[in-house]
């Protein structure tokens, strides 16, 4: 940190409000494997869930919270005693953990939703405040719709809270209604109206649904807010939180507005990024801030030239300073062992000697087919072939015959533990065909809900890289395939859907 300059604790909650995103369900596998990405992020604290919430968001906390030491753990809980003994239980494990106990303060959501006047608002939050204290060092309290709160009462459940211990407020504009400089004037108000703030660090949390989230932190960062909820990719409730890479990188890029600095290891963004959107299956616009594909791409003429000549003409941030790769050509056919580890382990990827081998032999299978092997696909390559989860299914082949007047037909070939099955099917265009094959060899159903292509480089012979959201029975799950031909990645993609519902087989499949 440069000297004279304040830190910002940076809070990230990808894994419960951002969570809370319509579709963006995570496993608990996924959700350790993405706090580990914050822990090396540098992560402050780490929101790992609303523990009470289900056994599955429980038992998720309980595992970040065993496994995470570097950044605090910390999980959700209404002011209410169950609520904080869940959390208080789900967090045993955690080398630092914190409660963060929340309650409306707004008229609107007093009156409406909890029905309940000032004075009981007042006395259930200071009590919880005090129970979860008891239980835990470190506790949070949030207002929920503080923005919307009237200004007496909330200093006043400001005070009252953190003399029962709070060591931290929070000021969330829950339905993202505040401005920026509204917003950075009510953090000016706590400051200069709660006798005891000092005592606690002022928080804040801003949803984006004006598109104002970023905006908003910051303005509150200028009033002294500091520590920032946010989340990876800006994903959240609705139009998600404040974006954390966006938050983060202006507070460095603009340090001598915001004279902050936070813990946050730069480098590590694009990374996460693409983590999380693979696990929520939520793509990043190209052109979104710091971690889009194109944030650092120039087109037109006259900036390429600036470029060339001098990179500050149009860039105001270094791509390598956010883990922008760009697509450097690295790696063709003739690249060796050697240099294939060495990229992956540049990519911050380690893999052990038989993992390795392993995803070396699928490279050189796709340097067959595509000349030129880019950052992206390495990463793209590594994923579906070592992070897959374990393999019931495994494609073999597939083989298609397909016209303008004939009637697609798709033949499959699948490996089962112990066995190799092969089934035609006919369909409504490739993908469907290719699908119901599958589901006649395994004989589980699944119904496609979703389904989307991106090209992992640019170029005819691009990685493409398939996502799907398959729902088996009552259970949906999100699954990603990588091929250089689409329907084989469509194929991946549904055979690893499957491997993350069905048991090591139990039933019998399909002759
Ligand atoms: O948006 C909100 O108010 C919240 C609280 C639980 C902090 O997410
Ligand atoms: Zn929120």
């Amino acid at each position: 940190m440069n000297q004279g300059q304040d830190r910002v604790f940076i809070f990230d909650t990808t894994l419960r409000d951002g969570e809370q995103a319509p579709g963006a369900s995570m496993n608990e596998r996924e959700k350790l494997e993405i706090a580990h990405a914050l822990e090396r992020l540098g992560v402050d604290i780490i929101e790992a869930g609303f523990p009470v919430i289900s056994k599955g968001d429980f038992d998720s906390v309980k595992s970040v919270a065993k496994h995470i030491k570097g950044s605090v753990v910390c999980g959700l809980a209404r002011s209410l005693k169950a609520d904080i003994d869940a959390a208080a239980d789900a967090l045993k494990a955690a080398a630092r953990s914190r409660i963060h106990v929340f309650l409306a303060t707004s008229k609107i959501h007093m009156q409406h939703k909890l029905k309940k006047s000032q004075e009981e608002i007042l006395q259930m939050a200071v009590e919880a405040v005090k129970y979860a204290r008891h239980k835990n060092a470190d506790v949070e309290f949030s207002p929920e719709d503080a923005s919307r709160s009237e200004k007496l009462f909330l200093y006043r459940i400001l005070e009252a809270v953190i003399d029962a211990g709070a060591t931290t407020v929070n000021i969330p504009d829950t339905v993202g209604y505040a401005t920026p400089a509204e917003y950075g004037q009510l953090i000016a108000d706590i400051k200069n109206n709660v006798p005891n703030i000092h005592k606690a660090i002022i928080s804040v949390h801003c949803h984006d649904d004006l598109g104002l989230a970023v905006a908003n932190s910051l303005s509150a960062v200028r009033s002294g807010a500091r520590q920032v909820e946010c989340t990876i990719n800006g994903i959240g409730e609705r139009a998600g939180n404040a974006s954390m890479e966006e938050i983060v990188m202006a507070l460095k890029t603009r340090s001598d507005i915001y004279g902050c600095m936070t813990n946050i290891h730069t480098p590590e963004i694009c990374r996460v990024s693409r983590l999380v959107s693979k696990y929520t299956g939520f793509t990043v616009p190209p052109n979104k801030a710091i971690v889009g594909n194109n944030a650092f791409r120039h087109e037109a003429g006259i900036h390429q030239d600036g470029i060339l000549k001098e990179r500050s003409t149009y860039e105001i941030m270094r791509p390598e300073d956010v883990g922008f790769t760009g697509t450097g050509l690295v790696l063709g056919k003739h690249s060796g062992r050697h240099a294939f580890r060495a990229r992956l382990k540049h990519l911050g990827i380690d893999l052990s000697d038989a993992q390795a081998q392993q995803a070396f032999e699928r490279f050189k299978r796709v340097a067959d087919k595509k000349k030129q092997i880019f950052d992206e696909d390495l990463v793209a390559i590594v994923e579906d072939e070592i992070k897959a989860v374990e393999k019931t299914w495994s494609l073999v082949s597939l083989a298609t015959r397909s016209g303008t007047n004939i009637k697609t037909e798709v033949t499959i070939v699948l490996k089962s533990k112990t066995k190799t099955y092969k089934k035609s099917s006919s369909g409504d265009g490739p993908v469907d065909a290719c699908y119901k094959a599958i589901d006649a060899i395994t004989r589980v159903k699944g119904k496609l809900l979703d389904y989307s292509i991106h090209s992992v480089t640019q170029g005819k012979d691009a990685l493409g890289e398939v996502t799907i959201k398959v729902k088996f029975k009552d259970k949906s799950v999100i699954a990603h395939g990588a091929s250089t031909d689409i329907l084989e990645a469509s194929a991946k993609a549904y055979v690893n859907a499957l491997n993350k519902v069905v048991a090591p087989t139990t039933k019998s499949p399909g002759k």
